[in-house]
């Protein structure tokens, strides 16, 4: 569960978002679109405090934190509850994808070596990259980097993944692979999914529900149908159908 009041952020004098509210139920898949500079990627990163907001309180599951009255073990224990994928996959360099995938398991969880393998080794298979498994980040494509960041995150033990435009950096025929990815994940996972997207087929295809941000306001929520098919708000859907001509369908 994921439940945001009240949040508000500045940045200098300008307010980026303004009185966001929002539910997310566990298991819940939810694609966040909206123009460039809306404040998408700010609205991820408040959540886990990679920036901190100037109000609002913010829960995930047990753990609820207040903006104006935050503890440093509070941001832990919520950052402990998320795991976030980036545009620019964020592997280490100097290991290889499996041990990319075990090194949180290690190192945070404290999981055995064997166990970590083991579910790393299946986590490979389930992200299609099993031949993979001793390649270097550079020994790989874009996609394949990334198709390694999202195992790595599913392997620490958060209920929430935040993505952050997964494929936008990614070369057009590689975009496809990591969409299908994400897709197979949140149809078999338990894990709540928050994904900041411009692949309006594929929020339409798997997001539970999708939020419109404009100037940092919500302006509208709704299901794929309400949002793509039945959608009485202009401005959304003039951006829906113009994005849709530019993205992918994913099988
Ligand atoms: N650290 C920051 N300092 C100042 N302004 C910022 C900062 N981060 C984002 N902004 C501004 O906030 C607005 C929303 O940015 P962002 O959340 O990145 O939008 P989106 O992800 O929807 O493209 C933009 O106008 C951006 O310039
Ligand atoms: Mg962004």
């Amino acid at each position: 569960m994921v439940q945001v009041k009240h949040l508000n952020i500045n940045f200098a004098d300008k307010q980026v978002l303004k009185d966001i509210n929002l539910n997310i139920k566990k298991g819940e898949v939810v694609a966040l679109i909206g123009p460039s500079g809306s404040g998408k990627s700010t609205l991820l990163r408040c959540l886990n405090f990679l920036v901190k907001p100037t109000s609002g309180v913010i829960s995930i599951d047990d753990i609820t934190v207040n903006a104006e009255k935050v503890l440093k073990k509070d941001i832990f224990k919520l950052r402990q509850k998320t795991a976030m994928i980036f545009q620019n996959y964020n592997l280490l360099k100097n290991m290889t994808a499996i041990e990319n995938i075990m090194e949180p398991m290690i190192t945070v969880q404290k999981i055995p070596k064997e166990k970590a393998e083991r579910v790393a080794i299946d986590l490979l298979k389930r992200v299609g990259l099993l031949d993979n498994r001793d390649s270097y980040p550079s020994e790989m494509s874009g996609g394949q980097q990334q198709r390694v960041g999202i195992a790595r995150a599913m392997a620490v033990n958060s209920n929430v993944i935040l993505f952050d435009e997964p494929t936008s950096s990614l070369d057009p025929e590689l975009v496809g692979d990591v969409l299908e990815v994400i897709k197979n994940l949140a149809l078999e996972s338990q894990k709540t999914m928050l994904i900041v997207t411009h692949e309006m087929k594929f929020a339409k295809d798997v997001a539970d529900k999708i939020i419109f941000l404009e100037n940092g306001t919500i302006s509208v929520v709704g299901t794929a149908h309400e949002i793509f098919v039945e959608c009485k708000n202009k401005r959304v859907s003039n951006f829906v159908n113009k994005m849709t001509e530019n993205t992918l369908e994913v099988k």
